[in-house]
């Protein structure tokens, strides 16, 4: 085949910081995918990104690109409107597990393909993995059933959407160029536009535990992929979330389904709580449903019974009693007042070194490995209280977390816990209405 374009010509353009036209683009992503242009050639094209940045058109194309290199589902057979939510990641994350079923609870089809985690964040299909039986591989025809028979489903993204963007991917972690806004919200979005979602909701996150630490940072991602969504038909909207701190009190799998169990059952911590009825409210506005009563779905036990339809349908039992750990260390407060910060960052590290992530893509999690925290900001501690729990498999996992935790909280002496102000969990709201 004769190419109508030279990758070395494409990678200067960029490199200068001119624009990358339409044809040649598309074009280098197509032969990327095909192995014309090699990996050494798309690093450089990838750094000149990260050093020269993108338009709003060159980023929707990159975008169409990828998606055009894979299988594009769509979900128009469905006798429902289908709404899809994305979140960036962070420590205690795991609003999807509450929030698929308590979406689907209200008639609305709730496709969740989710990933396993790498590094300090936990993955959506590791955390379900820890109920017995549940399996996360899906047929198409069984996704179907399922999002017509349950509404929600949580389950692992076939390998078939946007190959283009998962040999890129693998790329930019080994070359310095993940944190580059255009390469993440192309790589995102064409994965999430390929699975034929009518919308989506993105919960972008900024702070210590957080992909984006930078505010602003995370504000330009937001908008990027809120634009890209529109510029494809798929109606998008994206909250901007504070994860400086952990969400709610249970980082790790088999913990942090338990605790979304309590927030299905009307209970769980405040934050995660109110994080899944903001996404909530925000996918069933989107669905055509701005009115609907998110809270009482809770509260009055609808969205639980979605969610044990949904555990059944995939295999799993949700009374089944769920991995417990074989180790567990308490650390203690050494000293008395209201704790005033407890980074995310260092408790997502600490969690990850007690086996509850991994470090290679083929690595195993530990189910119940994990930290239960007893204290969050502005709760008041007394010396000598248990300030977290950590559990492991193996005691011998324990130095090397606490190390990973040393500094990570505050403890401000005769303060009253009433003065303490917390930030606001959801920042801002992006659409494109
Ligand atoms: N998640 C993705 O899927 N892609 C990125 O580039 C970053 C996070």
């Amino acid at each position: 085949m004769l190419e109508p374009f030279d990758a070395v010509d494409v990678i200067r353009v960029k490199r200068d910081g001119g624009t990358v036209s339409e044809a040649e683009l598309r074009w280098l992503v197509d032969a990327y995918t095909r192995g014309y242009v090699t990996d050494p050639q798309m690093a450089a094209f990838a750094m000149a990104v990260f050093l020269r940045g993108m338009s709003r058109d060159e980023i929707r194309v990159l975008t169409d690109a990828m998606i055009a290199s894979g299988e594009r589902m769509s979900f128009a057979s469905l006798s429902k409107v289908t709404v899809d939510k994305h979140s960036t990641g962070g420590v205690g994350d795991k609003i999807t597990l509450p929030l698929a079923p308590l979406v689907a609870s209200f008639g609305v089809a709730v496709p969740q393909l989710s990933g396993r985690g790498l590094g300090h964040t936990g993955g959506t299909l590791d955390k379900l993995e820890s109920i017995p039986g549940w399996r996360a591989a899906l047929t198409n025809d069984e996704l179907f059933a399922q999002l017509e028979d349950v509404g929600a489903v949580i389950c692992a993204a076939g390998s078939g959407l946007a190959p283009a963007d998962k040999k890129l991917y693998a790329l930019r972690d080994v070359t310095g160029t993940v944190n580059a806004i255009p390469l993440i919200a192309s790589s995102i979005m064409s994965k999430k536009i390929a699975e034929g979602t009518d919308s989506l909701v993105l919960d972008v996150k900024f702070g210590s535990g957080a992909f984006m630490q930078d505010y602003e940072q995370a504000r330009e991602l937001a908008a990027t992929m809120v634009a890209l969504g529109v510029d494809s038909g798929v109606r998008t909207t994206a909250l901007l979330t504070d994860m400086n701190t952990p969400l709610g009190r249970a980082i790790g799998n088999a913990n942090e389904v338990r605790e979304s169990v309590e927030v299905l059952a009307g209970g769980g911590p405040a934050d995660v709580r109110e994080l899944t009825i903001a996404l909530a409210s925000e996918m069933l506005a989107l669905a055509g449903l701005p009115d609907a009563d998110v809270a009482r779905a809770l509260d009055g036990g609808r969205a639980m019974d979605t969610w044990r339809r949904m555990i059944r349908a995939q295999g799993g039992d949700p009374d089944a009693q769920l991995p417990l750990p074989r180790e567990t260390h308490t650390i203690l407060a050494s000293e008395s007042g209201v704790m005033t910060r407890l980074d995310a960052m260092s408790v997502g590290v600490a969690a990850w070194r007690l086996g509850a992530g991994r470090a290679r893509a083929d690595d195993a999690v530990v189910f119940a490995a994990g930290i239960d925290l007893h204290v969050k900001p502005g709760e008041l501690v007394q010396a000598g209280q248990p300030l977290m729990t950590l559990s492991a498999d193996d005691a011998g996992r324990f130095p090397r977390a606490v190390e990973a935790l040393h500094g990570a909280w505050d403890i401000a002496s005769g303060a009253d816990p009433r003065t303490f102000v917390s930030a606001p969990l959801v920042r801002d709201r992006i659409s494109e209405e």
